[in-house]
């Protein structure tokens, strides 16, 4: 079977013909591997290219460096360079390999191997074949352990039944796919799965490396879908420990928080969060504790986290009862995470709620059009009476009592004819 590259843009297809060219000229074997032909062969369309060199992919990345301008890196322990370029992205180049694993659920040891072990070495048959890039063949697709077939009946199998413990995060991407794709698990592989989870293996990874698979799962279109297989699948428990997610937790998670990713709210980046704040809620103070060390959480992603804990949006109450004007509001939460705010408009049925969060988002974007020269011209010369004067004037504004720069001014002059005023008497 030859794969065309037509339907991919123009970078993409110029890539593709670079490292094709390349190769020939250093005669090494070059191949597409991953995602990347799962996709091309699904007519999903996906820019991610990860090339496998049956060879030393860190000098075939330095050339192709010094060929296209790019930037390399080599990581020598992993076999492995990445070329990159300023406004062009990134090309990963990896030595084909085999992957030992001293210990269920370690990073595993690396060391040369050929296409076939490095296919061999990977999570499922899907995500285990190869498109060749030499010249001769290009495009022909090599696929060892049925991924075609399994492709085709939507199937999502691992390759050996050490897979899951040699690295058990695969539990959950076993579920991304499944759900990503419309895909099922096989049924050894649900069964192994199974088995895994009985044995405890998802504890034999680090809370890092679990957390960054929720991120994965977060960040997806159908993560409220992915949510409930886990559960369904007891994959939570490295998460929470003791602590049960409940099957009405889910169902609320899934009726409150779809599609959160195309959300026009600039947290999107991050909206993985509020699902990762929905699934700790009845956690353990120690488990929270735990969470607070974890590398993969930045200090806002904590800060929602332990807040939401300690309930620190209690204004909720407040903000429930009445419209309130926009600088109220903004008084009351401007200390609070941006992302728990977010969660509270999304998990709220009140309109008041999320009418009053509205306001208050927008009180973020109000700007003045005068600053504090123009105050210090009009004789106010302290820093910090500056600071509270344009505190003062920006209220007004957020509330709609001043828009144009001339409101702005008269509105600062008798301000501060009040301020003088009184700091004469
Ligand atoms: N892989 C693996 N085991 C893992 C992670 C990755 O075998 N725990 C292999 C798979 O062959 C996968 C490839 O490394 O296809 C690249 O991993 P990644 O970028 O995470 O996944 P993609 O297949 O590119 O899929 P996605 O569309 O989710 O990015």
């Amino acid at each position: 079977m030859i794969i065309q590259f037509k339907q991919y843009d123009s970078v993409t297809r110029r890539r593709i013909k670079q490292i094709q060219q390349l190769a020939a000229k250093q005669q090494v074997g070059c191949y597409l591997v991953g995602g990347f032909v799962r996709d091309a062969l699904l007519r999903i369309k996906s820019t991610d290219l990860d090339v496998i060199v049956d060879g030393d992919a860190m000098a075939l990345a330095r050339a192709f460096a010094r060929e296209h301008n790019g930037k390399v890196t080599v990581y020598p322990d992993f076999l492995t360079a990445t070329v990159s370029w300023d406004q062009a992205g990134s090309l990963d180049f990896t030595t084909a390999r085999q992957e030992i694993y001293k210990k269920p659920g370690a990073l595993p040891r690396v060391k040369q191997g050929d296409l076939r072990a490095d296919l061999f070495r990977r999570d499922f048959t899907v995500n285990a074949m190869a498109l060749q890039l030499t010249s001769s063949s290009r495009g022909t697709l090599i696929d060892h352990y049925g991924g075609m077939d399994d492709l085709r009946c939507g199937r999502i199998r691992i390759l050996h039944d050490q897979s899951f413990k040699d690295d058990p995060t695969r539990m959950i991407r076993a579920v991304r796919y499944e759900q990503r794709l419309g895909f099922q698990m096989h049924r050894s592989t649900l069964q192994c799965l199974n088995k895994s989870v009985r044995q405890g293996a998802l504890r034999t990874i680090s809370l890092d490396r679990y957390i960054t698979e929720i991120k994965k799962v977060g960040s997806e279109f159908k993560a409220p879908e992915m949510i409930g297989r886990m559960r369904r699948l007891a994959l939570f428990h490295r998460l929470v420990g003791t602590a049960a997610i409940s099957k009405a937790r889910i169902h609320r998670i899934q009726q409150r928080y779809q599609r959160l990713n195309e959300s026009a709210r600039s947290e999107a980046g991050e909206c993985w969060v509020i699902y990762l704040i929905e699934l700790l809620r009845n956690v353990s103070t120690a488990r929270r504790q735990e969470l607070m060390k974890c590398s993969i959480l930045s200090k806002g992603q904590k800060q929602a986290i332990t807040q939401f804990a300690k309930c620190k949006l209690e204004t909720k109450v407040v903000l429930k009862q009445k419209k309130m004007k926009p600088s109220q509001v903004f008084v009351l939460l401007k200390d609070n995470s941006s992302l728990l705010v977010w969660h509270a408009y999304l998990s709220t049925a009140s309109a008041i709620l999320k009418d009053n969060l509205e306001s208050y988002w927008n009180a973020w974007n109000v700007k003045l059009k005068i600053d504090g020269h123009d105050l210090n011209r009009m004789g106010l010369s302290q820093g910090r009476q500056v600071g509270a004067m344009l505190e003062q004037l920006k209220m007004k504004k957020m509330d709609g009592e001043i828009k144009s720069k001339s409101d702005e001014l008269k509105l600062a002059r008798e301000l501060i004819k009040q301020e003088l005023g009184a700091s004469n008497e």
